[in-house]
């Protein structure tokens, strides 16, 4: 293989005055963020293909006489772009106002998701008129969908397909989909049925990208009205071994909620349904804070760490006894630390003279 043959072409391009350098099949967007440049978006989502949707991202290239769309325009050779100048800040003011005179709701409460703040953070900064261009709206609220987790209400969607994309691009799912043009434009599960009925399998990552809040998390909108503010937390979710980082959403030491951490190494933003909704089970009343023992009666008991453990071991040493030492297999929890996974291999080989041990994450 020739390395210099495959190692990417490198061009200069002027960036607002500044010779900056870019790699071949970088976007104008990509250079720009490399150098810090404020280019308002809301089509886009760094992790999916580039889509061209909403226009914001437009920027000036010389020798072009229309402003271009920056996160699908590839940066060439010699480009002089410019990414703030008073024409294109009014254009991007005029934008919005275009997409928020069909956004009923403007004011969106973050436990919605992740991005649901995006259009209503655009509006404040360009101090856009939300009621300039106000006339036909498009899109029907599906508040209705029974699901017990997503909120679907497309008064509020601006049809940038960020939710369908990430659904095929990042999920692989292909649940939901676009019907009909224009002001007819509907987001909708498979046969126009509700998400339970689709093949979703309510990893929520169409909600934590939705840029409106027209996807919205049930369950964490449950505190809206809940005292307090919103503390995150970032941490590890505890279900397997793969490590996915999430920010624990709080309002006075209550867990309201869970958002998947967007720069999280093992993610890059996605979670299972586990990972972003069953987080109930932390403070579940009937959660069980000390060892049980099954007794005579044939009823569990609560009792003391020692005499559980007196009580396991004298149970393995029955089970050995009496079909052998190849009776007993030994599955470690993917939820375990490193350290303990060690101990369990160590105690399965060490203490019963097996092999028999596994980990549910291989599976
Ligand atoms: S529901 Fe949200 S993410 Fe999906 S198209 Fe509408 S605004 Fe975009
Ligand atoms: S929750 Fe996940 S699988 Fe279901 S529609 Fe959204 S992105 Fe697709
Ligand atoms: S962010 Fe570039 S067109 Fe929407």
């Amino acid at each position: 293989m020739n390395a210099l043959k495959d190692s990417p072409k490198v061009g200069t391009m002027t960036l607002d005055g500044m010779a900056v350098e870019f790699t071949e099949g970088e976007t104008i967007y990509d250079v720009a963020q490399r150098q810090k440049k404020q280019i308002p978006t809301l089509c886009y989502d760094p992790r999916l293909e580039a889509f061209g949707a909403c226009r914001l991202c437009v920027v000036e290239v010389e020798g072009i006489r229309n402003p271009v769309a920056s996160c699908t325009t590839q940066a060439q050779p010699d480009m002089v772009v410019r990414t703030r100048t008073e024409a294109l800040e009014k254009h991007r003011k005029t934008l919005l106002e275009l997409v928020t005179s069909e956004n009923r709701q403007l004011s969106v409460d973050p436990l919605s998701g992740f991005a649901s703040q995006e259009l209503s953070n655009l509006v404040v900064q360009y101090d856009a008129a939300t009621g300039r261009f106000q006339g036909k709206q498009s899109g029907t609220s599906n508040k209705d969908d029974q699901n017990p987790f997503i909120l679907r209400d497309y008064d509020n969607c601006i049809s940038c397909y960020r939710c369908v994309r990430v659904c095929a691009e990042q999920e692989g799912d292909y649940a939901i989909n676009v019907k009909n043009r224009g002001f007819h434009t509907q987001i909708i599960a498979e046969f126009d049925n509700d998400l339970r009925d689709s093949s979703c399998t309510f990893c929520g990552q169409c909600v934590q990208t939705c840029p409106t809040g027209a996807l919205g998390d049930k369950k964490a909108l449950r505190a809206e009205a809940k005292p307090g503010e919103i503390t995150k937390t970032r941490t590890i979710c505890p279900y397997c071994g793969v490590g996915c980082s999430v920010d624990i959403l709080t309002k006075n030491e209550e867990i309201v909620g869970v958002q998947p951490a967007m720069d999280g190494p093992a993610n890059e933003g996605a979670l299972c349904i586990k990972g972003q909704f069953a987080f109930d089970f932390v403070q579940h009343e009937e959660r069980l804070k000390k060892p049980m023992i099954r007794r005579e009666d044939g009823e569990l008991h609560e009792c003391e760490w020692d005499e559980a453990l007196d009580f396991a071991a004298a149970g393995f040493r029955r089970v050995r006894d009496t079909h052998g030492r190849q009776s007993i297999y030994g599955v470690a929890s993917g939820r375990a630390p490193h350290e303990a996974a060690y101990t369990m291999q160590k105690f399965i080989r060490a203490s019963f003279g097996t092999n028999y041990i596994d980990n549910c994450s291989r599976s």
